[in-house]
């Protein structure tokens, strides 16, 4: 048995960010008309360590394919000058059940995270958006900008961050790599203000902007906060907005976005209008007007991890990245 082994930057190579935005759209599409099965994601908490594993297994029944990523985060490591979390994904053959690969899980989670971003921008935002702020320079902020970036014509970035030093490398890094300018915000509102399009992209747990620097027409993907106690978007945003999900019980368990301001009687879950892949499979519109603001949540789902790793194993093999390993 042969098993291909790929690391962070065979994926890079291997998946360009417009391909992962179609493999996510194709991903949610099942996710939302039955044809995925993704059990609960299986915690192993490691106390001696300070640490949790997690096990997130997931089959698109429709692509015929199914992996499993494995997540850990060890809050002793960076003491240790260790990454705070690792992560790997197993692909296995759905026809066979044999293990086809193994690859680097960080930047996969990266991509697939700023993909399913690029699916909801495209699919909600307004087709002339061409200013994007992102707020949190960060793993995740990078590839929010790459993917909105992919789907709409962006002339110019905002980035915000509450540490300046991490905002100015963003801003040198990912103005060189896209080829627009990135200005660097000193205020919240300074970044929001001319945003068509607004990322959070922050591990902060409360609002990150406020909702008077929200202009009507804007498209928000707010992907950070992933615990019942977590926000990034205030209540008011939230209200206004045309709220779109990646999974109903996923978020509905883990999104404090949405469960804040239910919680606190200001609404109720009939506020939200679909998931993604509702929109995808044409179940549910999108926008209905240039003027609205529209919110895609996401607290990221297995099948996002199934996808991108297929894809990315199908373009490796033709591209012939990774080494090949008998078992
Ligand atoms: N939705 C998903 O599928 C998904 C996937 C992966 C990670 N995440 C989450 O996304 C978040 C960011 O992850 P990352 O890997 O980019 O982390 P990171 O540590 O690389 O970056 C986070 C950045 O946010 C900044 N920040 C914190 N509070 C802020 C605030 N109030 N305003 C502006 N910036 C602020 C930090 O200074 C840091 O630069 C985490 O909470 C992570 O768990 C979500």
């Amino acid at each position: 048995m042969r098993i291909r082994v790929l690391s962070a930057d065979d994926v890079r190579r291997a998946l360009p960010m417009r391909e992962a935005v179609e493999a996510m759209k194709r991903a949610f599409a099942q996710l939302s008309t039955g044809q995925a099965e993704v059990p609960l994601r299986v915690p192993v908490h490691v106390p001696r360590h300070n640490g949790l594993t997690l096990f997130m297994p997931a089959y698109l029944a429709a692509d015929d394919r199914m992996a499993v990523k494995i997540v850990s985060v060890f809050n002793d490591n960076p003491a240790r000058g260790l990454p705070l979390i690792h992560a790997l994904v197993v692909v296995v053959d759905a026809e066979t059940g044999q293990p086809a690969a193994v690859m680097e899980g960080g930047y996969l989670t990266a991509l697939r995270t700023g993909a399913a971003s690029g699916a909801a921008t495209d699919l909600l935002a307004r087709l002339d958006a061409s200013t994007v702020a992102v707020f949190g320079a960060g793993v995740q902020g990078r590839t929010q900008l790459e993917a909105v970036c992919a789907v709409r014509q962006i002339r110019q970035a905002w980035v915000y961050d509450v540490d300046p030093d991490r905002a100015r490398r963003y801003a040198e890094e990912m103005g060189a790599r896209l080829g627009i300018p990135v200005h660097i915000a000193s205020t919240p509102a300074e970044a929001a203000r001319p945003a068509d399009v607004i990322c959070t992209a922050t591990t902060s747990s409360v609002p990150v902007f406020g909702d008077a620097h929200v202009r009507p027409g804007t498209h928000i993907n707010a992907v950070g906060a992933y615990t019942p106690e977590m926000r990034e978007v205030p209540t008011e945003t939230v209200l206004r907005a045309r709220v779109v999900i990646d999974h109903r019980t996923a978020s509905l368990a883990e999104a404090g976005d949405l469960l804040i301001p239910i919680r606190e009687g200001r609404m109720t879950e009939e506020h939200i209008w679909a998931e993604l892949g509702e929109i995808v499979a044409g179940r549910k519109a999108g926008r209905l007007s240039p003027d609205e603001v529209t919110l895609f949540k996401s607290v990221g789902v297995a099948v996002q991890d199934v996808a991108a790793a297929a894809a990315v194993l199908e373009a490796a093999r033709r591209q012939n990245l990774g080494v090949e390993v008998s078992l």
